[in-house]
C-alpha cells in the first residue's frame, strides 16, 4: 500500500509537470483528488488493511493528498498570474508616454467682438434688448419712417417671406419695438442677425448688427458724438478719433455718417484705409420725431438718438480679414488663426 502510495504521488507530480492550461489542469485535480478519483480509490482499499496499520496509511493517504493540493493550488496561481499579464499587455497603458494635451477652443471673433461692444455699452449704462429676426414690415419700415412702396425701401435689399413679413434687414426694428414698450427715459443696445440680399467680399446675405438708442429729455448730437467717441475708443484704442458726415436715413434727422480713424495708422493714411486715414463704420443720428410719435413717445418732452453699424465689418477690421464670408465657413484652420 504504502509503495503504490507513492508511485502514486511520483505519478501526479511528473503529470502536472505536463499540464500547460486551466483545462488539463481541472482535469488532473479530477483524476487524482476528484470523488472517483485515484487517492480516493485507495482510501476505499484502507477497509481491507488490518486495524493497526489504518493510521499509518491514512496518515500518509493525507500527506499525499495534501501534497497534490498544494501542487495544484501553486499551479492554479501560475495560471492566474499568466493570465492578468496577458491581459495587462492587452491593455497596455504607457504611463510615461508624454501627454497631448488639451485642444483649448476659443471664442469666434464675431462672439468676441460682441463681446466687447455690449461690454462697453453696459458699463455706459445700457440695456440689452433682442427682437425677432423675421419681422412685420410694420417695424422693419414703416414704424421707422419707411412707408410701403417709398423709394428709400431700395436702401436696403429685402428678404420677404410674405407681403407682410421678411427677414428683418436692420436691428433698427428693435429700436421701434422698445419704443412702444419701454417708458422714457432709456438707453437700449440691440445686437443680432440681419439678413440683404447681398453677397461679396464685403457683403454677405446674412450678417450682423448692434443698434443703440438713447430716449431722454435734452439729447443732442453732442451726446451722441461724445457717447460713440467712448465706445469706438474701448473698441480700437484709445488714439481713436471719429467724425462725423452728414448723410440721411429716414428714421434719423439731421443723419450722419461716423468715420472712425484707422485703427492700422491712426490716422496717417494706409493701404487699409486705402490713404484716407478714416473707416467709415456707423450710420446715426436724432431720431425724427415722426418716428417718436409713430412709436408713442412724446416728441415735444423727450428727444433721441440712435446709431447702428456692423459688427462684422468691426470684427474685420480688427483682425484684418479680408473676405466676410471667411467669418461664417467656419474653417477650423481660420478660427485658429483667430485665437
Ligand atoms: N439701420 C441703419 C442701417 O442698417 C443704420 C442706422 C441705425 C442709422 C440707427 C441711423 C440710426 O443702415
Amino acid at each position: 500500500m504504502q509503495e503504490k502510495l507513492k508511485m502514486l504521488s511520483e505519478q501526479a507530480k511528473a503529470e502536472l509537470k505536463e499540464v500547460k492550461d486551466v483545462a488539463s489542469l481541472n482535469n488532473f485535480k479530477v483524476k487524482y483528488l476528484g470523488k472517483q478519483g485515484l487517492l480516493t480509490e485507495i482510501l476505499r482499499g484502507m477497509r481491507d488493511l488490518p486495524a493497526e496499520q489504518r493510521p499509518v496509511i491514512g496518515a500518509l493517504v493525507n500527506q499525499v493528498r495534501q501534497d497534490i493540493e498544494n501542487q495544484t493550488a501553486q499551479k492554479q496561481a501560475e495560471f492566474d498570474k499568466m493570465e492578468l499579464e496577458k491581459e495587462l499587455a492587452k491593455n497596455f497603458i504607457d504611463i510615461t508616454e508624454p501627454a497631448k494635451g488639451h485642444e483649448k477652443g476659443a471664442l469666434h471673433p464675431l462672439s468676441k467682438v460682441f463681446d466687447l461692444l455690449i461690454d462697453s455699452c453696459v458699463a455706459m449704462g445700457f440695456k440689452v434688448v433682442e427682437g425677432p429676426e423675421v419681422e412685420l414690415d410694420y417695424f422693419n419700415f414703416e414704424a421707422l419712417n419707411i412707408p410701403k412702396n417709398h423709394p428709400s425701401r431700395d436702401m436696403q435689399d429685402t428678404f420677404f417671406v410674405t407681403d407682410n413679413i421678411l427677414l428683418r434687414s436692420q436691428t433698427s426694428s428693435v429700436q421701434a419695438r422698445a419704443m412702444q414698450t419701454l417708458k422714457p427715459p432709456f438707453k437700449i443696445i440691440s445686437p443680432g442677425r440681419v439678413y440683404r440680399n447681398d453677397s461679396d467680399a464685403t457683403h454677405s446675405p446674412v450678417f450682423h448688427q448692434m443698434e443703440g438708442l438713447v430716449i431722454d429729455e435734452n439729447i443732442s448730437m453732442a451726446d451722441l458724438k461724445s457717447m460713440l467717441t467712448v465706445l469706438m475708443r474701448r473698441t480700437f484704442g484709445e488714439q481713436t478719433q471719429i467724425r462725423f458726415r452728414p448723410s440721411f436715413f429716414p428714421f434719423t434727422e439731421p443723419s450722419v455718417e461716423v468715420d472712425v480713424t484707422c485703427p492700422s495708422c491712426h490716422g496717417e493714411g494706409c493701404r487699409l484705409c486705402k490713404g484716407t486715414g478714416f473707416m467709415e463704420l456707423l450710420g446715426a443720428g436724432i431720431v425724427n420725431p415722426k418716428v417718436l410719435e409713430e412709436n408713442g413717445i412724446d416728441s415735444k418732452k423727450y428727444r433721441g438718438f440712435a446709431f447702428g453699424f456692423g459688427v462684422d465689418r468691426v470684427a474685420m477690421v480688427k483682425n484684418s480679414i479680408s473676405d466676410i464670408r471667411s467669418m461664417f465657413k467656419n474653417d477650423i484652420r481660420f478660427l485658429k488663426q483667430m485665437k
